[in-house]
């Protein structure tokens, strides 16, 4: 998709429950902000279980599957889609290794978490799952915008 000046795309970002309840739905927008990425939609959501399931479905056979089930529903997440050339992996970079500990400081995961099994955010891996993850927490497009920033052109 053409923006202004950019080739777009999207991808799905959750702040986990954990995130939320830690104060740092704030922190964790303004990294995306600043970065230049356009918020596309926000919404806060208490997760049934059939829907971490399906989001994490790869995941099913890992022994920690139901732990991590039961984390994302354990709470309200804040789901977003965040739009801008190269958003997929940006944000993967933005977000940091999956295990805190070997997430680099200066990330998300690397700044604010120390376990992996309570790493704070979400992030789709591919211009693929990002889709995939957007029709499933977005499906019904509620408050889902269409719009470029009219002050994309910087210079
Ligand atoms: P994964 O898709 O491998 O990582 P990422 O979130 O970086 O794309 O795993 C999904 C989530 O599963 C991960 O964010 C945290 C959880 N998880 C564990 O709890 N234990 C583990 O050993 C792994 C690999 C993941």
């Amino acid at each position: 998709v053409r923006a202004g000046r950019f080739e777009t795309e999207r991808t799905y970002i959750m702040i986990k429950p954990d995130g939320v309840q830690r104060g740092h739905v704030g922190e964790i927008i303004s990294r995306f902000e600043k970065k230049g990425m356009v918020l596309k939609a926000l919404k806060t959501y208490q997760c049934p279980k059939a829907v971490a399931e399906e989001h994490y479905k790869d995941l099913s056979s890992k022994p920690f599957f139901g732990d991590l089930v039961n984390y994302i529903c354990s709470g309200p997440v804040v789901a977003m889609i965040w739009e801008g050339p190269g958003v997929v992996k940006s944000a993967r970079l933005l977000i940091g290794a999956t295990n805190p500990l070997e997430s680099a400081p200066g990330t998300i995961r690397g700044d604010l978490a120390v376990e992996v099994g309570r790493n704070v955010i979400h992030g789709s891996d591919s211009v693929e799952s990002a889709e995939r993850e957007i029709e499933l927490w977005f499906g019904d497009k509620a408050g889902v915008v269409d719009w470029t920033p009219t002050i994309t052109p910087w210079v």
